[in-house]
């Protein structure tokens, strides 16, 4: 399977990704930890992205088509994955699919998670995540066992530079004005599917999984 999640930040695009990596045993490849790695090992790419994300904009097209370019060729993705968020722009969307159109491959859906704004606010300005193994957390919806200690590994949990309020609202704005329009461009491949990601993680586990098998 090759899926798009689709979702303004916040919908559970890397809930629902991680679990669903596990279920189906495809690498789920989220552009947004590639860059946070890349920013904290101080590369070129971590370098030119840092302000662009601790402002809540998007980094330049041409350097997520760069990173998704090389991304898609290691091994673990031939076959198949989930893209957490990425493309983000129609101009990534574009490149994706002439991306996959030259090796004879295409995507089979995008899953559009979909969230109210306030719902989405609240829940970033509360969530932890593990320094050390990723592991996502939410100060009510989900937390820890142990107050800032990670329940699978024992790391530390954080918050999230771009997580702040403020930040958070220039990030929705972003997904309305950017990445909307995405909506329609894949309607019109008839593969855009939208759940409502307003319920429990299992509940909306479950409807993803049921569009996987339809075929
Ligand atoms: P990125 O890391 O992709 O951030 P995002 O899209 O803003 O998404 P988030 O990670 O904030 O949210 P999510 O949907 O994964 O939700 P989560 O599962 O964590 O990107 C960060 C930045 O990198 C961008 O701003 C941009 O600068 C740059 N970037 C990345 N990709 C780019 C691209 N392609 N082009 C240009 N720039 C790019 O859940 C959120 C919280 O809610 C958690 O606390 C979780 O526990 C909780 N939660 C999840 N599901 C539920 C549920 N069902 N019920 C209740 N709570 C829930
Ligand atoms: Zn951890």
């Amino acid at each position: 399977t090759r899926m798009v999640l689709l979702g303004p930040p916040g919908a559970g695009k890397g809930t629902q990704g991680q679990m669903l990596s596990q279920r189906l045993g495809i690498p789920q490849i989220a552009t947004g930890d590639i860059l946070r790695n890349a920013v904290a090992n101080g590369t070129d790419i971590g370098l030119k992205a840092k302000s662009y994300m601790d402002a809540g904009d998007l980094v330049p097209d041409e350097i997520m088509v760069e990173i998704i370019r090389e991304r898609l060729q290691e091994p673990d993705a031939q076959q198949g994955y989930i893209l957490d968020g990425f493309p983000r722009t129609v101009a990534q969307a574009e490149a994706l699919d002439e991306m996959l159109e030259a090796i004879g491959q295409r995507l089979d859906r995008v899953v559009h998670v979909d969230v109210d704004n306030e719902t989405l606010v609240e829940r970033l300005s509360g969530r932890l995540i593990c320094r050390d193994c990723g592991a996502t957390y939410h100060v009510r919806f989900h937390p820890p066992a142990k107050d800032r200690v990670c329940d699978e590994c024992g790391g530390e949990l954080y918050q999230r530079e771009d997580d702040q309020e403020e930040t958070v609202r220039s990030r929705l704005e972003v997904f309305a004005e950017r990445t909307q329009p995405l909506v329609d461009y894949y309607r019109q491949q008839g593969i855009y599917h939208k759940v409502d990601g307003d319920r429990e993680p299992e509940t909306v586990l479950g409807d993803i999984l049921r569009l996987t098998e339809a075929g």
